[in-house]
């Protein structure tokens, strides 16, 4: 019998910090195995717990993202590629909701994501596949996809670190297709200058919409500063 009722912004429900954790999303229990043992700093091991921005991202992915502009994508299955997984949480709400999906993050960081993926595998019986694949955003050109075009790029809690931003929209540029990719980014604003990124964003060309704060998880809205925001590269205007 559940003691106290689970809920994500609960402490004694939601072990943050546990080796194990489960989540309800699209009705399905997601295992998430996390290395909350070592250290963490603003630019070493971020990605070994899940970050509420991920959970942020999960549940707009899950009830409010509007699947249907997908049907028309890549045959047989959309792509989808999640920039900077962590434990790979959203990348595998995306997987649920079945399109094909990369999860990526620093080469040395990809056996957690391994780990993730193998805890999940049997809790769908689709054929979309989901892998995880190196993709350093300072060497985008290095990666397995270097060239490949996705329909859907998300990525949870990646702007917050500033030297990173220049990396992080050219790796997001290689991986656009103009007027298509629809690119969904979630995080806080922690004062790390998490805006500077959404100006140069729109700088080289992408258009920004922020999500209103009545369209994400009731507990988040109540806490307030998630912030869920969707970018699509427009095609270069010569005049
Ligand atoms: C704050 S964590 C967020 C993790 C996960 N998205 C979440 O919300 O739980 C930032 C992630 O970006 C990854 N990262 C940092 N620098 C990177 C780089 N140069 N290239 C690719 N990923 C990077 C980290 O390894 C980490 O997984």
């Amino acid at each position: 019998m559940e003691l106290v009722k689970w809920k994500y912004c609960n402490p004694y429900s939601n072990q943050k910090y546990s080796a194990t954790r489960s989540f309800q999303i699209c009705g399905r229990q997601v295992l998430i195995n996390q290395l909350p043992e070592e250290d963490i700093t603003l630019d070493s091991n971020t990605g070994n717990v899940v970050w509420d921005g991920a959970y942020v991202m999960c549940k707009y992915l899950e009830n409010v993202y509007n699947w249907d502009k997908l049907k028309d994508c890549s045959p047989p299955q959309a792509t989808c590629l999640e920039l900077g997984s962590g434990t790979g949480l959203a990348g595998l709400t995306a997987w649920l909701k079945g399109v094909d999906v990369y999860l990526s993050d620093l080469p040395t960081k990809t056996g957690l994501l391994e780990s993730n993926i193998a805890a999940n595998r049997h809790i769908v019986t689709a054929q979309n596949f989901i892998q995880a694949v190196p993709l350093d955003w300072e060497r985008p050109e290095e990666s397995i996809t270097p060239d490949m075009k996705f329909d859907l790029i998300i990525g949870s809690e990646i702007v917050y670190y500033k030297p990173l931003h220049n990396s992080l929209l050219k790796t997001l540029i290689l991986n656009c297709q103009p007027h298509h990719t629809q690119v969904v980014l979630s995080y806080k604003p922690r004062g790390l200058g998490e805006e500077a990124f959404f100006s140069k964003a729109q700088a080289k060309g992408f258009t920004i919409n922020k999500i209103p704060q009545d369209q994400l998880d009731p507990e988040f809205q109540q806490l307030g500063g998630y912030q869920v925001v969707t970018l699509r590269l427009e095609p270069i205007k010569y005049l």
